[in-house]
């Protein structure tokens, strides 16, 4: 298979919006002008197992631009832009990715993207590295490394590492300050916002919208909602966590109380059953129920379907299912992450830093990978503040620097009595 995606004929739609997302996305652009002209990726064979989106095509310009052989596959089922992979197609990339594919397509397109042996291998929420442990192995020889964009799969890869069973080392991209901070926070809180939107068009001003997790993604979320009017409600397990909604203003209750009082409903935790049968039997009729963490297991939704006595899909990504007693729960997007679902992701601008990292992190793999251990790795936290450092002049921000003086201050403890 050299690609498999839904309409050749998508690709001039998906051109013109990968060059809207590149016009902010500076950072990678410079990048790539770098890598066009040292080529720090010659000869490398990269898989990418990502949301299939037109920040992501602006990252395989940017690692074919250092010389690599890029196949992407998608890293959620629902999350294609179909004009993206048929531009990429056009462009003589190899992409393996439909938007609504099934279970079997899913994987048959990763393992598509691990048949050509990768030397790296790219991730978001760890499917790739998943599918090598269990049933690849043989590729491993050939692997240098792997990068890991999203919480849950750095969560999911330090748990093999502690267990000593991660063959490879891999670089968590998440971790990056000028991912996490930023991506996570405003680029999930708007477009999660987006997502909900788009799907319902409902009024968020003057709704109970309820939070659960607060965590990078779930601050985003809740502030993004909090500014349209919405009265938010945060739902949290870590006491640290729910002091900070408390005092950031927000109303900090157990699921079990919020479930009756809520219009819209987010979980943003990473994991599972969050929103149960228990708290389907208090909602309201009517309420709206999603979910922008990473996988589709954050909201039960067997639960709900088997309380169910009827469902039917509404307009795009909205599924009303009605309970024994009459009450309607609206699901959107089959309960997988909305923002990507049912709009576009995050903002290029925001895509940008994150994209930064990723094509640092596979140069840095290049360059180091045989001689990094078998763990979970940080990029370095130079390269992390230069991205900060050009991300900062590309918007015409400029800062102050030390002074002599107060170099020699901060970094002495007889001063200063
Ligand atoms: P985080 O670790 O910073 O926050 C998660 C929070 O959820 C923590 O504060 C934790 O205490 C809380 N939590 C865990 N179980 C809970 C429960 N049962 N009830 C209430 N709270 C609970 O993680 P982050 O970075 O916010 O990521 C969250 C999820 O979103 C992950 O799955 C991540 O991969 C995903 N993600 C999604 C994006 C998107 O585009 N939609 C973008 C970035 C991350």
């Amino acid at each position: 298979m050299e690609y498999h995606v839904k309409d050749l004929s998508l690709a001039e739609s998906g051109k013109l919006r990968i060059e809207w997302a590149e016009r902010s996305m500076p950072v990678l652009r410079l990048i790539k002008e770098r890598f066009q002209a040292e080529k720090p990726l010659s000869g490398v064979v990269l898989a990418a197992c990502l949301h299939v989106t037109t920040e992501t095509a602006s990252l395989v310009h940017t690692l074919a631009a250092g010389g690599a052989e890029v196949y992407v596959c998608a890293s959620n089922p629902l999350s294609t832009q179909d004009d993206v992979a048929a531009a990429l197609v056009s462009d003589g990339f190899h992409v393996f990715a439909i938007k609504g594919e099934d279970t079997e397509t899913y994987y048959k397109h990763i393992n598509a993207c691990l048949d050509v042996k990768p030397h790296i291998t790219m991730d978001d929420g760890a499917d790739l590295v998943g599918t090598i442990h269990s049933t690849r192995q043989d590729l491993v020889a050939n692997i240098i490394g792997g990068t890991e964009e999203t919480t849950t799969g750095v969560i999911r890869l330090k748990s093999m590492a502690a267990k000593g069973v991660l063959l490879f080392p891999v670089i968590a991209v998440n971790d990056s300050n000028t991912k996490h901070f930023f991506d996570n926070r405003y680029g999930t809180g708007q477009s999660t916002i987006d997502g909900v939107l788009r799907a319902t068009n409902r009024l968020v001003a003057g709704s109970w919208f309820v939070v659960s997790g607060y965590g990078w993604c779930g601050r985003g979320v809740a502030s993004r909602a909090a500014g349209m009017g919405a009265r938010v409600i945060v739902t949290e397990v870590d006491p640290l966590r729910a002091l900070e909604a408390a005092m950031d203003g927000y109303t900090v209750m157990p699921m079990g109380e919020a479930a009756p009082l809520g219009d819209f409903f987010c979980t943003v935790t990473g994991d599972t059953s969050v929103i149960r049968k228990e708290h389907f039997e208090l909602m309201k009729d009517g309420a709206i129920v999603c979910n922008s963490g990473h996988f589709n297991v954050e909201i039960d939704i067997p639960a709900l379907e088997s309380m169910s006595v009827g469902r039917k899909i509404i307009r795009d990504f909205v599924e009303e299912f009605t309970v024994a007693d009459g009450r309607r729960i609206i699901l959107l997007g089959e309960g997988r992450l909305i923002n990507l679902a049912a709009a576009e992701g995050h903002p290029s601008s925001v895509m940008d830093m994150s994209f930064a990292n990723q094509a640092l992190a596979s140069e840095h793999l290049v360059k180091l990978g045989k001689g990094l251990s078998k763990q979970v790795h940080r990029l370095p936290e130079k390269l992390d503040n230069e991205i900060a450092r050009l991300k900062l002049e590309s918007m015409g921000i400029k800062i102050d620097t030390l002074t002599e003086e107060q170099a020699h201050y901060l970094a002495s403890w007889e001063m200063g009595t």
